[in-house]
């Protein structure tokens, strides 16, 4: 089909991104967010942003794009804002109708849901300290980005595997 050869360029693009990010627990193949609307739509276009922040991060851990301190605090940044309060409040109680993947769990432990939410704020600021911390050598910088990666993406899994529909794909 004609048609296909169109979204190759789309696939490709996101098959890189599954590819990029597989080897770790936040791999995801996201939504079509076109399906959802409203406040499912804004948190998904908000985790998708996080997301792409984490693979940023990733593809210098990996050594798949070159270590620059003001991108990675860019990253590292986004994570930070998009954490604690700015996850809980996204969540406004029973709304996870199709196509959400959020559990209504979610809401019969909030205060569960808020505590690894603010774990997540917790681990990045910890991140974000120990590249600061580590000077303005970018070898040292980027080691402590390689040190507590790991730490970070456990605040994505945390909750996660608590709060979302098991996937295949994680
Ligand atoms: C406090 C809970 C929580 C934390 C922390 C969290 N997420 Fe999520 N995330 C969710 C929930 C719940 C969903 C499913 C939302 C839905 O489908 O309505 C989700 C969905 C996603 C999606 C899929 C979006 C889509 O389009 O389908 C991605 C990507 C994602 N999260 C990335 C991340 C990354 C990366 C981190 C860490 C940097 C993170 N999340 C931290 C709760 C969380």
């Amino acid at each position: 089909m004609f048609k296909s050869a169109k979204r190759n360029p789309l696939l490709t693009a996101s098959l890189l991104t599954v590819v990029m990010m597989a080897p770790n627990a936040v791999a995801h193949k996201d939504h079509d967010h076109s399906k959802a609307e409203g406040v499912v739509k804004e948190r998904l276009d908000f985790m998708e942003n996080m997301g792409k922040a984490m693979g940023g991060l990733m593809a210098v851990v990996r050594g798949q794009k070159d270590f620059d301190a003001e991108d990675v605090m860019a990253n590292l940044n986004v994570i930070h804002k998009q954490s604690g309060q700015a996850i809980t409040k996204l969540f406004p109680e029973g709304s996870n109708g199709a196509p959400s993947e959020a559990l209504s769990k979610i809401w019969a432990d909030w205060d569960g849901f808020a505590e690894v939410a603010g774990g997540l704020r917790t681990r990045v600021e910890s991140l974000k300290s120990a590249v600061q911390s580590a000077g303005t050598d970018a070898g040292a910088q980027k080691a402590a980005l390689q040190q507590n990666i790991r730490n970070l993406g456990g605040g994505c899994r945390n909750c996660h595997s608590e709060y979302r529909k098991k996937q295949n794909r994680d």
